[in-house]
C-alpha cells in the first residue's frame, strides 16, 4: 500500500503549514497592535513636534532586524523608517550583501523625529525604548544590527562605536551586531566600504 506512507507525508506537511502559518498570524496581531500604539503614542514631548510617528517596517519573518536613531524629515513626512538618503545607502549594502529590503525588518530606537534631526535626548530615549524592546520580541530574528552611537548607547549602554564596530555582542540572550549608521559614510568613502563588509559580514550571522 504505497498511497498509505504517502497519506501521512501530505498530513505532516499541511500541519507544519498550519503551525507556521498560525505563528505568522500572531505574529503579525502582535505587530499591528504595537504599530496603532506608537502611531498614536503621546508619551514623551517628540510627539508635539512630529508630522507622523515611525513605527518599524519589514519583513515579520525576518533573520536580521535594523536599528538605526530617529526618524528625519523623509521618514516623518512618509511613516516609514530609511526612506531619505541614509535608507539608500542601506539598501546598497544589502543588495550587496545579496539580500533585499523586503527580507529584513528597519526600525529606529525612537519614533518620531527629534526637532532639526537633533539627537534624541535620554527621557525620549527611555521612554521610547519599550517599543523597540517589544519589536525585538515579536520580529525574533538571529541578529539585531546596531546602525550607530545613538543606538549603541541607548541600547547596550556602551560608548564608542571605534570599538565596538563590526563585533557582536550577546546581551540578554539576543545576539547584537554593531556598525556605523549609514548617514555617517555619506561622505566619507572608506567608512562606507567598512559599513559594506559590516553588514555583509552581519547578514552573513544572520543567515546561518
Ligand atoms: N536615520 C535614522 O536613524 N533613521 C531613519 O529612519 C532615517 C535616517
Ligand atoms: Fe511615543 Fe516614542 Fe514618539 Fe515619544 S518618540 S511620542 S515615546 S513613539
Amino acid at each position: 500500500m504505497p498511497e498509505l506512507p504517502y497519506f501521512f507525508l501530505i498530513m505532516i506537511k499541511l500541519l507544519l503549514r498550519y503551525i507556521l502559518d498560525i505563528g505568522l498570524i500572531n505574529k503579525i496581531k502582535s505587530y499591528e497592535e504595537i504599530k496603532t500604539k506608537v502611531v498614536n503614542c503621546k508619551l514623551c514631548k517628540l510627539c508635539i513636534t512630529r508630522n507622523n510617528a515611525v513605527p518599524g517596517h519589514g519583513n515579520l519573518d525576518a533573520k536580521i532586524l535594523f536599528v538605526g536613531e530617529a526618524p528625519g524629515k523623509n521618514e516623518d513626512k512618509m511613516g516609514l523608517p530609511f526612506v531619505g538618503f541614509a535608507g539608500k545607502i542601506l539598501e546598497e549594502a544589502l543588495e550587496k550583501a545579496g539580500i533585499k529590503r523586503n527580507d529584513v525588518y528597519i526600525t529606529n530606537v525612537v519614533k518620531c523625529r527629534p526637532p532639526n534631526n537633533r539627537v534624541p535626548e535620554k527621557d525620549e530615549i527611555d521612554t521610547c525604548l519599550q517599543y523597540l524592546r517589544k519589536e525585538i520580541q515579536i520580529i525574533s530574528p538571529n541578529i539585531v544590527c546596531i546602525l550607530g552611537a545613538t543606538a549603541l548607547q541607548s541600547i547596550l549602554n556602551l560608548k564608542s562605536l571605534t570599538i565596538y564596530h563590526g563585533k557582536m555582542i550577546v546581551s540578554d540572550k539576543i545576539k547584537y551586531f554593531i556598525t556605523y549608521h549609514p548617514a555617517a559614510t555619506i561622505y566619507n568613502s572608506d567608512l562606507r566600504e567598512i559599513f559594506f563588509n559590516e553588514i555583509s559580514c552581519a547578514v552573513n550571522m544572520a543567515n546561518k
